[in-house]
């Protein structure tokens, strides 16, 4: 059922409670909510997104009793929440669709939609839909070229799409535990949000000049207090990272483990931070959370036909697209007669615009000097970190 937030405003939530990847790739523990709202203006009724086409029941039940909808605002054309807008104009023939100009040529790009269904709307511009008036505030690459956000300026709402929004399934309507709140949106934010750190940055000060007491996200619970994740948001999209290191690792048999913990050993001793991951086990998304941070990567890998591990390509690949914001990386891996696991994996980043420290190379098992040069890497990080002004 569609829960009131304000008078006339309502939250029409499909939660995807066993929803487990999102885009065949991002993993999803916690499920994901698709939301939409309705806005009863008085001589104007608008619904702002739809929901994920797997779920367009949930939205329609919502719907029922609604008799018209004058507009379908599309702050964003990705199919999670454009996807049920041909639905939405069967139902509701009368209804424009407003979106941004690219979000239009996204919109007819993705879905059969005529071009005289839509309504574009420049940055800034107002629509009133009589008691009650939406703002739209382009907001490019959040993560798509044609995101906007839209602020109604009686309730001090902040309708923001994807952005500051988690992937969680929750029956709260707001944030009431900030900590699994914290962790889905930082996990969301590393896996969607950090490739556009830097246009994010620039754009975030748009909001500045915005009374906000709630932010209405597209994904997961509503913020009551918007200054949690605001807070939040501002300390991820810092330039500066973290006293951290993140070790992503693959052991076929034991070489690159006993590496990987010596190494880390070697950090706790100086008071460094530090992450393991064991690619073949872990959540990729955790370890995208801990690179919103780290000032350090260092990437474990076996030899593997002469190249790194496949799986450790993988992640280097992945973690190149996401541009995390470490300053330093290096890397360690073990061989038995050859190959180029280190050459090949620093080719796979160029991205990461970090400076490269000793790499450490081992034939088979570690010996007593091999975990001298890894203390020496360990010893490195550490200098390299206290000489330059870190967050705590
Ligand atoms: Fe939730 Fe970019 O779609």
């Amino acid at each position: 059922m569609a829960r009131e937030i304000k008078k006339n405003v309502y939250l029409l939530k499909a939660a995807d409670w066993n929803r487990r990847l999102f885009d065949s790739l991002i993993p999803l523990p916690d499920g994901t909510s698709y939301n939409a709202y309705l806005i009863k203006g008085s001589q104007k009724t608008v619904l702002i997104d739809t929901v994920d086409p797997a779920l367009a029941d949930v939205l329609f039940e919502h719907l029922k009793g609604v008799d018209r909808v004058d507009y379908i605002v599309s702050l964003h054309a990705e199919q999670d929440h454009s996807g049920t807008i041909p639905q939405v104009l069967e139902k509701y023939p009368e209804a424009k669709v407003i979106t941004s100009p690219k979000g239009k040529e996204l919109l007819i790009t993705h879905m059969p939609i005529s071009d005289d269904k839509f309504i574009t709307v420049e940055d800034g511009e107002e629509l009133s839909l009589g008691d009650k008036t939406l703002k739209f505030i382009h907001f490019p690459w959040v993560h798509w070229p044609e995101t906007m956000l839209a602020y109604m300026k009686e309730e001090k709402m902040l309708f923001s799409c994807d952005f500051l929004g988690s992937h969680l399934a929750t029956t709260d309507m707001y944030v009431s535990d900030e900590c699994q709140v914290y962790e889905a949106a930082k996990r969301y934010f590393a896996e969607i949000m950090m490739p556009f750190r830097a246009i994010i940055k620039k754009n975030f000060p748009k909001l500045d000049g915005y009374d906000i007491s709630i932010v209405a996200p597209s994904h997961g619970p509503m913020y009551d207090n918007p200054k949690f994740i605001i807070d939040a948001y501002n300390d991820w999209l810092s330039d500066t990272p973290k006293n951290m290191v993140v070790v992503p690792y693959i052991s076929m048999h034991g070489s690159v483990e006993r590496m990987v913990n010596h190494l880390i050993d070697a950090l706790e001793n100086k008071g460094v931070k530090a992450y393991k991951f064991d690619l073949s086990v872990t959540d990729i998304g955790k370890l995208a959370i801990t690179l919103v941070d780290a000032a350090t990567i260092v990437v474990g890998t076996p030899t593997v036909l002469g190249e790194p591990h496949p799986v450790i390509a993988y992640a280097a690949k992945l973690a190149n697209a996401l541009k995390p914001k470490a300053i330093f990386v290096s890397v360690m891996a073990s061989y038995a007669w050859g190959g180029k696991a280190i050459e090949k994996v620093a080719e796979m980043i160029p991205n990461i615009k970090a400076e490269l420290l000793e790499p450490v190379l081992v034939k088979g098992y570690p010996k007593a000097d091999d975990l001298v040069a890894i203390e020496r890497l360990a010893n490195e990080i550490f200098t390299k970190h206290s000489n330059n002004k870190l967050q705590p």
